[in-house]
Parts: structure tokens; C-alpha cells; sequence
């Protein structure tokens, strides 16, 4: 049931429309002209139908009164129009009308258009509630936080968001830089746009520029259909760069040119075509030192660190840990387990080369292996001591060489087994995924391609 009010100065259509809508569940108000439709407006309508011309206030004005407020507060309006009065109609909904309906309509005209006003105002008003909902867990949705030094970035991330500024996010592996970006995104104007990631170490080099900057059909051979590129795709939304220290040296000022134009230029494609992104980049590399060593152009660095925003590695804020230690407890086995003080006070002095998704990672080892109800540091020190020497329990070496006792005789998922090496890989190498995948001799889009697959990045 809809509170609804139908403004139209036609007697017999005014009861038309207020017998069908009842008949449907609702409850009508029926207004005979603008001044009267106006007068009991603030009454809380979910819909407001309204016929165009009428003498004294017409539609136009009545429409013009509701969207002073701004959606979802104000009420969706459906107007009314005969032929003559199409153009004005249309006029409307350039002004915020829904949408028209053309006189003489028929009952399930008329039902179908005011159903499809009412659910599009409860979507409105749902994705109002969930965002406010959001904002109540925090200032930026997801980042779990307490330190000092977090609390000032948070709040570099509330000031840059709104802004279409360039921003880079630097910092260590796993500290936080993709969450970061998403962020950036969801406090920003742009948040209910597309939001387009794209790992620069993760696509070959020499996809790369179709992939970003899209290609015309035919435009290579394996080019069969056209494609826009990711950063059209991006239009009107945020564009996140990720690693772009990996990007090849060859597209930089193709890039440069693109943030500078505003235009992109796609493979074998007709001339260059407007777009506009907002541009978030991360970088766990120095990328200075990139530039005095000719691997990263100086005039592309520039044009990406208009603000720079540094994310601490978590050795530095082990105040936070803790509280990060409880959320990822909570994601992976739900509230009820505990974890002793002494484990907390180990977990705070360890170095954390992995950072936050090291951290993560041994909490979900801890949550599936522990040998009791709660957590414990003796459970730490068996399944991840210091020195990196954890008891494997599935695999151990054999006579070989290799690092594989008997096989299990109930069978081996080969799926089970990658995705336990690659974790402990990248444990072993403190989360830095370019010596991870030398260590497991797989180019470094391989290991990204599977971190991402089994979600362990
Ligand atoms: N402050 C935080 N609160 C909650 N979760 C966090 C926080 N920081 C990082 N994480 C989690 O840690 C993991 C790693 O974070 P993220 O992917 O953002 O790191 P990154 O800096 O992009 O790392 P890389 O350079 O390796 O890509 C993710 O699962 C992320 O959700
Ligand atoms: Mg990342």
C-alpha cells in the first residue's frame, strides 16, 4: 500500500484514477487543481500523479514545489498529458519528472507505471538507508583502525575523496592500498559509478594497451570484436591503477597524454574519444628511485602524485592489531571465539613483513587448525613459529628432494595443494608477490591471476 495524490482538474478522470488505484490497494488522495494538490503536499505521498495543464497552478508548478526537497525525500511524479501537450511532458521529465503517461491510457498502463515509480523510490530509499547504515561503522567503510597515525590518514581520505584529484597510495604489501582506493571511490561523488580496477603487473605487457586504452575490431589479428578499454569503461566513475610501477615504460606517455587530453586514443580505432575517470594509482615501489633508474617517467610520476597519501606498514601501528585480530576472527569463524592475552601481546611484537594481509592470513591458519576452543600462543607457535619452520602437517619432504611425503590415499584435490603452497609462498616471502613468484618460477600475472582466483590476495 502507496500513499498516493492525483492532482487533475477533470472530474471523471480524477475518479477513474482514484478507483483503479484503490481497487490496487492504495490509498489516494484526490487534489481538483494545483492550489488544492499543494496545499496537503507535505502530507508524506509516495507518489504524486498530476495532470499538465490546469488553470492556476499546473503540473509544471506542482512538479517544481516537490523536487525542491531532494530525492528520495521528495515523491516520485507521474504527469498526466494529452497529445497536444506532449513537448511540456517531456519538458517535465528533463525537471524530475518520472515519468508520462499519454491520455487516454488504459488501467494496466497506469498500474504498471505507477508500480515501476513505487519500487524505484523503495530502491532509492533502501540504498539511503544502507549508506547511512555504512557511515555508522566507521568514518571509511571497511578500514579497521585505532592508531593515531591511521586515524590522520582516514581523515586525508575523507579530504580527497570529493575531489577529482590524482591520488597515489604508496606503501608496503598488504597494508591496505586497494581498500584504501575503494574507499577513495565510496566517499566520493563518483560512488554509485563504475569503479574499474586494473592490476598493471597482471595483464602481459603486451595486452596491456588494448586493455587499457581499447582497441577497433581488426584493429590486430585476434581484435574480432571492438573493445572500449578499461578506462572508457571507467567513465564517470573512478579509474584504480594498481602497481603502476609495472606499467610498461612504452605506455607511459600514452597514459600522461590521456590525463592530460581527457581523450582516449583506442588501437587502430579513428581518433581519440572523451572520457573522464577520477584516477586513484597504488604502488608498493619506490617510484622515485624508479625514475632515477629510467624504469618510470618523471613527468607521468608527477602527474599521478598530485596528492600522496603513505600507508603505514603495520609494524608501525601495532595498536591496531588487536582490534584487526578480533574482525578477522569474527570473518572467519563468527563471534563466539576467544583469543588469549598472550597470543595478543606475540602477535603485536612480530615484524609483519605481510602486513595487514599477513596478519589475515595467519588468523584464518589459526581459526581452521587450532587444537582447542580458543585461541591460543602455543597453537601460534606450532603452526607459524618465528622462523618460518611451521609444522606441515599434509606436506613434508620426502626422500626426494621435493616437498611431497605420500600422497593422501583417499584421493588430493590438485586445486587444495596449489592453493597451500602459494599461501605458504607468499608467507615465506614475507606477502612480496615479485619474490613469490620467483620463488615458485611462474611469471609474477600468474601468481596475481591465481592470488586473485582463490582469493587469497
Ligand atoms: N585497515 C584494515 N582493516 C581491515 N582490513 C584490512 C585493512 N588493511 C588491509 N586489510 C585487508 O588486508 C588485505 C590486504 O589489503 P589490500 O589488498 O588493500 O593491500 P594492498 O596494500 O593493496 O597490498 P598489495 O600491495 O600486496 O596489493 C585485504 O584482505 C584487506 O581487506
Ligand atoms: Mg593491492
Amino acid at each position: 500500500m502507496a500513499r498516493i495524490l492525483i492532482i487533475d482538474d477533470d472530474d471523471s478522470l480524477r475518479e477513474v484514477v482514484r478507483f483503479i488505484l484503490t481497487e490496487a490497494g492504495h490509498e489516494v488522495t484526490p487534489a481538483a487543481g494545483g492550489e488544492e494538490g499543494l496545499a496537503v503536499l507535505d502530507q508524506g505521498f509516495d507518489l504524486v500523479v498530476t495532470d499538465i495543464r490546469m488553470p492556476g497552478i499546473d503540473g509544471m508548478q506542482v512538479l517544481a514545489r516537490v523536487r525542491e526537497n531532494p530525492a528520495p525525500d521528495a515523491p516520485p511524479v507521474i504527469v498526466l498529458t494529452a497529445h497536444g501537450t506532449v513537448e511540456q511532458a517531456v519538458e517535465a521529465m528533463r525537471l524530475g519528472a518520472y515519468t508520462y503517461l499519454l491520455k487516454p491510457f488504459q488501467r494496466e498502463d497506469l498500474l504498471r507505471t505507477v508500480e515501476q515509480a513505487l519500487h524505484t523510490r523503495n530502491l532509492e530509499r533502501e540504498n539511503l538507508r544502507l549508506r547511512r547504515l555504512l557511515k555508522q561503522s566507521g568514518p571509511v567503510p571497511g578500514l579497521i583502525w585505532r592508531s593515531p597515525v591511521m586515524k590522520q590518514l582516514v581523515e586525508d581520505l575523507q579530504k580527497v575523496a570529493p575531489s577529482d584529484a590524482t591520488v597515489l597510495l604508496s606503501g608496503e604489501s598488504g597494508t591496505g592500498k586497494e581498500l584504501a582506493a575503494h574507499a577513495l571511490h565510496d566517499l566520493s561523488p563518483r560512488w554509485n559509478r563504475p569503479f574499474v580496477a586494473v592490476n598493471c603487473g597482471a595483464i602481459p605487457a603486451e595486452l596491456m594497451e588494448s586493455e587499457l586504452f581499447g582497441h577497433a575490431k581488426g584493429a590486430f589479428t585476434g581484435a574480432v570484436a571492438a573493445s572500449v578499454g578499461r578506462l572508457r569503461a571507467a567513465a564517470g566513475g573512478t579509474l584504480f591503477l594498481d602497481e603502476i610501477g609495472e606499467l610498461p615504460l612504452a605506455l607511459q606517455p600514452k597514459l600522461l597524454r590521456v590525463l592530460e587530453t581527457r581523450q582516449v586514443d583506442p588501437v587502430g580505432g579513428s581518433g581519440p574519444v572523451e572520457t573522464d575517470f577520477r584516477l586513484v594509482c597504488a604502488t608498493n615501489r619506490n617510484l622515485e628511485a624508479d625514475v632515477a633508474s629510467g624504469r618510470f617517467r618523471d613527468d607521468l610520476l608527477y602527474r599521478i602524485r598530485i596528492v600522496e597519501i603513505a600507508l603505514p606498514p603495520l609494524r608501525d601501528r601495532t595498536g591496531d592489531i588487536p582490534l584487526l585480530w578480533e574482525h578477522f576472527t569474527q570473518l572467519h569463524d563468527g563471534d563466539e571465539l576467544v583469543s588469549e592475552p598472550e597470543l595478543l601481546a606475540e602477535l603485536e611484537r612480530r615484524p609483519w613483513r605481510g602486513n595487514v594481509r599477513e596478519l589475515r592470513n595467519l588468523n584464518q591458519r589459526l581459526v581452521l587448525m587450532r587444537s582447542q576452543e580458543a585461541l591460543t600462543l602455543a597453537d601460534l607457535q606450532r603452526l607459524a613459529p618465528e622462523d618460518g619452520n611451521a609444522q606441515q602437517p599434509t606436506i613434508a619432504a620426502d626422500s626426494a628432494g621435493l616437498p611431497l611425503g605420500a600422497l593422501p590415499p583417499d584421493g588430493l584435490p590438485l586445486i587444495e595443494l596449489e592453493k597451500e603452497v602459494i599461501r605458504r609462498a607468499l608467507d615465506l616471502c614475507g606477502g612480496n608477490r615479485t619474490r613469490t613468484a620467483e620463488y615458485l618460477s611462474i611469471p609474477r600475472h600468474v601468481l596475481i591471476y591465481r592470488l586473485s582466483k582463490y582469493e587469497l590476495g
